[in-house]
């Protein structure tokens, strides 16, 4: 997610511009930079690395001026890097940029071959080419130079532009990705959130999908992209400045739970070729018919989406598939070499044991594949491959959307692998993928139903201890949501293979013990049907997370959570959900840091 901001007023702009933009550093980034028009041109200014680089850069470089654009970059497309930060200048044209341009490849080469030079690996310097060449084929403004650019344009994204030829006017685009303008008296802002201009104004338009604004100093003209003229009464934001951070949820975890609709969406854009039947995996290229064993090499959270993968790979491509704490595998001088693929996942990119776990592999001639959330981390660096999930960042120290979108990212990788070990037909790609771009809103339906688990975490939040039972890709989901439950409530909480039960747990249960069970529809149903039945023959409290249009499972448990039905390698992406609200809210009941939960921290770059 990156931070967006723009104003137009007679007020100097790049004070603001940066000041805007230390307010959504929170967010997280890898480089940032403005461009501010004054004495006939914009002059962009930008580096790598944080505001404060920017800000000396500025000093040698000063950027006066009354109206600009300014950006903070979480990267996507491009690794971090001075001529990858926003904004992007083609001719008279700024462009910053908050979202994926899904058909980059296709405009890029098109560009190209009619004559562009390209100075960035991004997908956005596309669009500064687009718009310039509007201009240059003779739109009269540069409102309406956008709006034929972006017919061109698929994909998610928020674009402010500004033209050395239009200095008074700031034009801005929506598609998925968040974007506000903040009315002033005499000037106007634009940004990805309230967060970066509250404190300079709390009268705002937020900006709804597939419209488009042009905004001066005194006007605000909203239109949808065909330019028919939109109505839109401003709203006066009432949160404070921390409340604004979190986008008026209470804690970060909340938002990002929420936010996981949006990031899987995101990590699903550009890569699913429904023509084909096939994936894409950013132009990471396997040499699948020599792959012998898939290792997937992890910690924590990133370990049980693992597990799922190895279910996916398993199902999908037939490839044996082992999966290996990495605090365990760096230390036991792993049988590992030439034919295994070790797929490394980490959501930081940055935790120590996988990160020497894999430099144990690679010693011993595996080909390493790194799973990430952040381009150009140190584990992405060090593998052969790396393939990204695109959650942003994930300020909350339980992970929540970059589990969902490593699951996406696995689901991926089990795809391309059947495609190409033919163990995957393509009309089975075709159903599981069609399927797969629904997972959103099937995820957006599971998400809404907080109330509900807000009422079963204060009716079971008390209890001293939890039981998560799963079976088959369920299992993991089990042991992810006993995590989440202890790491941010503190409670003690256990995951377990539900055909476990008998081999020892059934001994923890009694009336004082919830039971949470996965059982959606599917092979394992009637098994694990079996084992909920023993849990109440013995007093224990069930609450099961099932399938939609299940109407046996209530008279098996004591309370239900349904989510919607979706192919059997998916279901792990809408079960999980419960689990993670319901953990939020036995842990906001509690009273306890949700966000920085004891003892714990955000990338665990120790030993
Ligand atoms: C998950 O809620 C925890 N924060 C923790 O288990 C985390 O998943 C683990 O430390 C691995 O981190 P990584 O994905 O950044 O490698």
């Amino acid at each position: 997610m990156c931070g967006i901001i723009g104003y137009i007023g007679s007020r100097q702009a790049t004070p603001l511009l940066i000041g805007g933009l230390r307010k959504l550093e929170y967010r997280g980034y890898d480089s940032a930079g403005v461009s501010v028009f004054n004495d006939g041109m914009s002059r962009v200014v930008r580096c790598r690395g944080k505001l404060g680089n920017l800000e000396e850069k500025l000093k040698a470089e000063p950027a006066p001026g009354t109206v600009g654009i300014g950006h903070t970059r979480w990267a996507t497309h491009g690794r971090p890097s001075d001529e990858n930060s926003h904004p992007h200048k083609v001719g008279p044209v700024s462009v910053i940029h908050n979202g994926i341009i899904e058909n980059h490849l296709q405009l890029r080469s098109e560009l190209v071959a009619s004559g562009s030079q390209f100075s960035s690996e991004t997908d956005t310097e596309i669009f500064a080419h687009l718009v310039e060449r509007q201009l240059v084929d003779g739109a009269p403004d540069l409102t309406t130079a956008v709006r034929r650019a972006l017919l061109k344009v698929r994909g998610s994204y928020a674009f402010v532009v500004m033209s050395d030829k239009e200095p008074g006017t700031l034009v801005a685009a929506k598609n998925s990705s968040p974007l506000v303008v903040g009315l002033g008296e005499g000037e106007n802002f634009v940004a990805s959130d309230v967060t970066a201009i509250l404190s300079e104004t709390r009268k705002v338009i937020f900006i709804e999908e597939g419209e488009l604004v042009t905004v001066t100093r005194d006007s605000v003209q909203i239109t949808d992209f065909e330019g028919k003229p939109k109505q839109r009464e401003p709203k006066i934001i009432t949160w404070s400045a921390v409340q604004a951070e979190k986008g008026g949820f209470k804690h970060f975890m909340l938002k990002e739970i929420h936010e996981q609709p949006r990031a899987v969406a995101d990590t699903l854009v550009g890569r699913v070729d429904l023509e084909g039947d096939d994936v894409r995996l950013d132009g990471v290229e396997l040499d699948v018919k020599n792959i012998k064993r898939i290792i997937f090499i992890a910690c924590g959270t990133s370990y049980h989406a693992s597990m799922v993968g190895e279910f996916l790979v398993e199902s999908l491509a037939r490839i044996p598939v082992e999966v290996d704490l990495a605090s365990e595998f760096r230390y036991r001088d792993p049988i590992v070499g030439p034919g295994d693929l070790v797929v490394a996942v980490s959501q930081s990119g940055e935790t120590l044991d996988t990160m020497e776990a894999i430099r144990e592999a690679k010693k011993k001639g595996a080909t390493v594949l790194a799973i990430s959330n952040v381009v150009e981390s140190s584990i992405p660096r060090l593998a052969d491959h790396a393939f990204y999930t695109h959650a942003g960042p994930e300020i909350g120290v339980a992970s929540t959307k970059a589990f969902t979108t490593q699951l996406i990212g696995i689901a991926l990788l089990a795809i391309y692998l059947g495609r190409r070990t033919n163990a995957l037909s393509r009309e089975r790609a075709r159903t599981l993928l069609a399927e797969l771009v629904q997972i959103p809103n099937k995820m957006r339906d599971v998400v809404e139903q907080g109330a509900h688990l807000q009422v079963l975490a204060r009716r079971y939040g008390n209890a001293t201890g939890f039981l998560f039972l799963g079976r088959g890709a369920q299992y993991p989901i089990a042991l992810e949501g006993a995590l989440k439950l202890k790491e941010i409530s503190y409670i003690h909480a256990e995951g377990y293979a539900a055909g476990e039960m008998k081999h020892g747990p059934i001994a923890l249960i009694d009336d004082q013990l919830p039971v949470v069970v996965l059982v959606p529809k599917g092979p394992s149903y009637e098994k694990t049907v079996s084992n909920l039945a023993e849990v109440r023959a013995r007093q224990g409290k069930v609450l099961a997370i099932a399938t939609r249009g299940d109407n046996e499972i209530g008279g098996h448990s004591d309370d239900v959570v349904l989510v919607p039905d979706t192919a059997l390698e998916l279901q792990p992406m809408l079960t999980v959900l419960p689990l993670q609200m319901l953990s939020y809210y036995v842990a906001d009941q509690k009273g306890t840091d949700v966000d920085q939960p004891r003892n714990l921290a955000k990338s665990v770059t120790v030993e």
